[in-house]
């Protein structure tokens, strides 16, 4: 009778150590049959029910179902503990087939870009490329150029004015100057840079960029300086642009003129970048005035010039049909990297 109980405690044992799902459960089967208030040792306490010499064999099937349910339970407490490990070898597992973090990989920003093309167009008729300083003296940036002191341009509202005789060049024309006080006619020489201005809106920023041209040479006329803004905006552009020159006022320049284009984008149809004219302006020119020579000690009896100076955001805006011109400070990526 009390082993047929012992049978039925080792099954039911046996059957929820080999169900349980982790080692908790497990253990609390071990506790609930086989501790030392487990119902095997309750069992035990009834041996003093049995005869006398019942009771040594009784101790020996009880305890031979104890060891059995001892040995059961290492080896289920074993395929536990390997399959938990399994399992956190699965869920802590590195997918090395998944992409890594990437990198945003960065690209020619426009502005340097129109900068290269426009040189390099120039630079096969013979020009080469200078620098000038940012923070700028009065006196270049305005009296050598002939701008006078009750010139609109030298307006506080327009110029950024520094310490008193400086300025944030507002232009990339005074490196005119440095040129001719430096360097020996004959000069072919560009000048692409930063210029500042106080302004700023959908179409104006209070940081540009110019390129300056400059070319000093014996018998320089205005048929050169049109020969010359004719290819380089044609190779610019396109072959079939066409190019106007509109009569204009620089202090700098005499004859001066500004220089139209017939709007690449609509082909001189007429469009918003082009304000339905079907002309867009990039720039202005001239011959050198004689005053500017002199200001540099170069001889206007001798030699002659001619000048030229576009906008580079004007040149892309209307190369690309870029309708804002903060897109070129917004450091904003996917606006970039259309052009690399
Ligand atoms: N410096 C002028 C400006 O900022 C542009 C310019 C016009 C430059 C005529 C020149 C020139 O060299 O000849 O508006």
């Amino acid at each position: 009778m009390l082993e047929e109980k012992v049978k039925l405690i080792f099954d039911s044992a046996h059957k929820a150590m080999q169900e349980a799902a982790d080692s908790k459960t497990l253990y609390d089967c071990k506790v609930k049959f086989i501790g030392k208030s487990g119902e095997l040792s309750l069992l035990m306490k009834e041996m003093g029910s049995l005869p006398k010499e019942q009771r040594p064999e009784f101790g020996k099937v009880v305890n031979k179902y104890k060891k059995m349910l001892e040995e059961h339970y290492q080896v289920c407490e074993q395929n536990l503990k390997m399959a938990e490990l399994n399992q956190q070898i699965k869920d802590d597992a590195l997918d090395l087939t998944l992409p890594g973090p990437t990198q945003d990989l960065g690209s020619v920003h426009p502005i340097p870009m129109v900068i290269d093309e426009i040189v390099t167009i120039l630079s096969r008729l013979g020009y080469s490329v200078k620098s000038g300083p940012l923070i700028e003296k009065e006196w270049y940036n305005f009296e050598a150029l002939n701008v006078p002191e009750d010139h609109p341009a030298r307006d506080e509202q327009d110029t950024f004015y520094l310490k008193p005789g400086y300025v944030l060049r507002t232009q990339t024309s005074p490196v005119q100057i440095h040129t001719m006080e430096t360097e020996k006619p004959p000069l072919r020489v560009l000048s692409p840079g930063s210029v500042f201005r106080c302004d700023s809106d959908i179409s104006h920023s209070p940081n540009f960029h110019q390129i300056e041209g400059l070319l000093i040479d014996k018998k320089v006329s205005m048929a050169d300086l049109k020969g010359t803004i004719y290819f380089f905006v044609k190779e610019f552009f396109d072959k079939d642009v066409k190019i106007r020159f509109r009569p204009s006022f620089f202090p700098f320049t005499e004859p001066s003129a500004e220089v139209d284009c017939s709007c690449p984008i609509c082909k001189g149809k007429g469009c918003s970048m082009c304000k339905q004219t079907g002309w867009v302006e990039i720039g202005g020119c001239g011959l050198v005035n004689p005053k500017v020579l002199s200001s540099a000690n170069i001889d206007p009896d001798q030699w002659q010039g001619f000048a030229f100076g576009f906008g580079i955001e004007r040149m892309a805006i209307i190369k690309y049909g870029i309708t804002d011109i903060r897109l070129f400070s917004d450091n904003n990526s996917f606006f970039l990297k259309q052009f690399s």
